[in-house]
């Protein structure tokens, strides 16, 4: 049975005429990593951006559980469980990798502001928050300072802080861009990790950590979705393989 958490409806967003975004029917299945991937250009963060909210589309509609979201803006959505990674979640880079999670629980809180003043409620505040950074392999560097964290540690924190505001669908914008293998590596295992029990949409351009995690692929060139499968059939689609010819991220037949 298929359960779709996340649908768009011949969603488009033109700049001056041109369109960036053409007609996507998008279907994101709850529990599924689910990639945005297509050749530079092709609309991947236009797309997110509608998806978030950054970005008002011109046609179109976007359901989220079944509810018309479309004209929603992104602290509402947040509300419902649809969290963008790395932008909204944006830590402090002076304070402590602890106080960071710490935060953004306080946040996720909101307006239940006495939960958290008595120091009972404080030190649950503190277990949840080693619980999160636990979950993300950072539990022994809680009094850290952020800063003084390598690059990869910093974005595992950060989906940490994302994790601390109980995302149903995550939404992640290219979380290995800039890193070294290794990073790489860890931060795959880590979203693979963090997907059980919940919805990953992610744009990503790594061909190794797409066919790594994704359960589902839709490709989009010039605005308009190519084709939609796993890895091994969007991989081995003509159509595909032709779109990403001669682009600079022609990384899809290096993958394996
Ligand atoms: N604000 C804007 N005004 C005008 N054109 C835009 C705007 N934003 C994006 N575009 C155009 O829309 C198209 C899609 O851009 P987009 O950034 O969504 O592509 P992308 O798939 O994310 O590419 P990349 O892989 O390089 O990140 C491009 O031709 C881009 O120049
Ligand atoms: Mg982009």
């Amino acid at each position: 049975m298929s359960d779709t958490i996340l649908a768009t409806q011949d969603l488009t967003k033109e700049f001056k005429g041109f369109t960036a975004v053409d007609k996507v029917n998008l279907q994101v299945q709850r529990g599924h990593i689910h990639a945005l991937i297509g050749p530079n250009g092709a609309g991947k963060t236009t797309c997110f951006n509608l998806l978030t909210k950054f970005l008002v589309p011109t046609r179109g509609t976007i359901t989220f559980n079944g509810v018309d979201i479309t004209h929603e803006k992104s602290a509402q959505i947040a509300r419902k469980g649809v969290i963008r990674s790395f932008q909204i979640s944006a830590v402090f880079p002076h304070l402590t990798l602890l106080e960071n999670v710490r935060i953004a629980l306080q946040r996720q809180l909101g307006t239940q502001y006495h939960f958290w003043k008595s120091d009972k409620s404080l030190s649950q505040l503190n277990d949840r928050a080693l619980q999160l950074l636990g979950e993300v392999g950072l539990r022994d560097l809680a009094d850290e300072v952020t800063v003084n964290l390598p690059y990869g540690r910093k974005r595992a924190l950060e989906i940490a802080t994302t994790l601390a505001m109980e995302p149903e669908l995550m939404l992640l914008d290219e979380p290995t861009q800039g890193m070294g293998h290794e990073d790489v590596d860890r931060v795959t295992e880590l979203i693979k990790e963090v997907s059980k029990g919940r919805t990953i949409l992610m744009v990503e351009h790594n061909m190794k950590v797409i066919s790594t995690i994704a359960d589902r692929i839709s490709v989009l060139q010039r605005g308009a979705i190519l084709a939609e499968g796993n890895y091994e059939e969007v991989s081995q689609d003509p159509r595909v393989m032709e779109a990403y010819m001669g682009t600079t991220d022609g990384q899809l037949q290096g993958a394996h």
